[in-house]
């Protein structure tokens, strides 16, 4: 291994957020999942990041959107530390990390899943430049990474659908890191995901506060066995197209969420008045149509619509008529399900 290879040589990477079909809530030590999730890798927002690998010793810089970051930089710096025993060159080097995003950040996405996935592919990249892992190991590997950074960030350096944790029905999973979900059928592979923003206020609740309730409430032993089945159930609804079962565990997977959120103590309510209301309009929709629309929410008020590429002259509909009465109140972002992280062609600008 020849540390001269990577330095200043750009590594860049694109990396989209995901939605999660079945909901990571509660975690071990060790950045570990208490119980499988699933999710969809989102294509149109995504984090752009480029690393260049310098000889100034751990020494960590990054800015995000062109401009210095420190605080980050004092996060980045000890994740980069928890990811040393993977990498353990990068005891050897300074890191400088350039990154931003192309959705606002008061679009209501979660941003940590793309940050981290994006900066953990650019570290694997780097790992197999110095010849330390092959091809087959490489997506793995940026899992591991990525998860260890921010858990859902494991299910985002996968195209398509993702899962993360122990399920014994399902080959090769694991709670190390995450594995593409496949076949999966056109319908899903064609997913669209219209996020209604009801909010773009910053969270009240970070998610490892979020997590840590799940460790002393009193429905965790039925949640946790609750999303080991849902997770079981997805690689075979997801090859055969069950459009009717995926709407069902995702709607369930939402409110449940809330739900358990309500019920923790101290309860945490992340709802807004309007995202019942939406999701009051997609129970309607559904009921007059008849058509099997999903709706999901994370850890915030802001609601996930997904529907399969057929759906969209209907759905054109439901913005149109349904959601109407709120418009100048929510922001819609139209996105779909992506085929995965791209390497960026970036210019060597040392
Ligand atoms: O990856 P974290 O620690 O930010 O947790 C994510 C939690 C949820 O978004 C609510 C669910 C999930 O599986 O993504």
């Amino acid at each position: 291994m020849e540390i001269a290879a990577i330095l200043n040589k750009p590594f860049g990477w694109r990396c989209s957020p995901n939605i999660a079909i079945v909901k990571y809530w509660g975690k071990l030590p060790g950045q570990l999942p208490a119980s499988p999730s699933v999710s969809m890798t989102l294509d149109q927002s995504a984090t752009e990041t480029t690393v260049w690998f310098t000889d100034r010793k751990q020494v960590v810089e990054f800015e995000f959107d062109g401009n210095p970051a420190p605080l980050f930089a004092a996060r980045i710096r000890s994740y980069l530390e928890s990811v040393s025993g993977l990498l353990p060159w990068l005891l050897q080097v300074g890191v400088r990390i350039s990154s931003r995003n192309n959705f606002p950040h008061s679009a209501g996405i979660a941003s940590s899943a793309s940050a981290f996935g994006a900066l953990a592919l650019c570290l694997a990249d780097a790992h197999k430049h110095l010849g330390l892992v092959d091809g087959q190991q490489f997506y793995p590997l940026a899992s591991r990474l990525a998860r260890l950074g921010s858990g859902s960030a494991s299910r985002s350096v996968f195209g398509g659908f993702a899962l993360w944790g122990e399920t014994p029905s399902v080959e090769g999973s694991s709670n190390l890191e995450a594995i593409a979900l496949q076949p999966v059928h056109q319908v899903f592979s064609r997913m669209h995901d219209m996020i209604v923003v009801v909010s773009d206020q910053k969270k009240q609740v970070s998610s490892s506060a979020g997590h840590a309730l799940m460790n002393r409430h009193p429905f965790a032993g039925s949640r946790y066995e609750q999303a080991r089945q849902r997770a079981s159930l997805m690689p075979d609804v997801l090859a055969k197209g069950d459009l009717e079962t995926f709407s069902r565990v995702t709607i369930a997977e939402g409110l449940g969420l809330h739900a358990l959120m309500l019920a923790s103590d101290p309860p945490v309510n992340l709802l807004h008045p309007l995202s019942v209301e939406v999701i009051q309009l997609a129970d309607q929709f559904r009921l007059q149509t008849r058509l099997p629309l999903a709706y999901t929410l994370d850890a915030g008020p802001n609601v996930h619509l997904l529907y399969p590429e057929e759906m969209k002259p209907e759905m054109d509909r439901f913005s149109r008529e349904y959601l109407a009465p709120l418009s100048g109140t929510v922001k819609i972002i139209n996105d779909f399900c992506g085929a995965g992280p791209q390497p960026l062609s970036v210019q060597n600008n040392d």
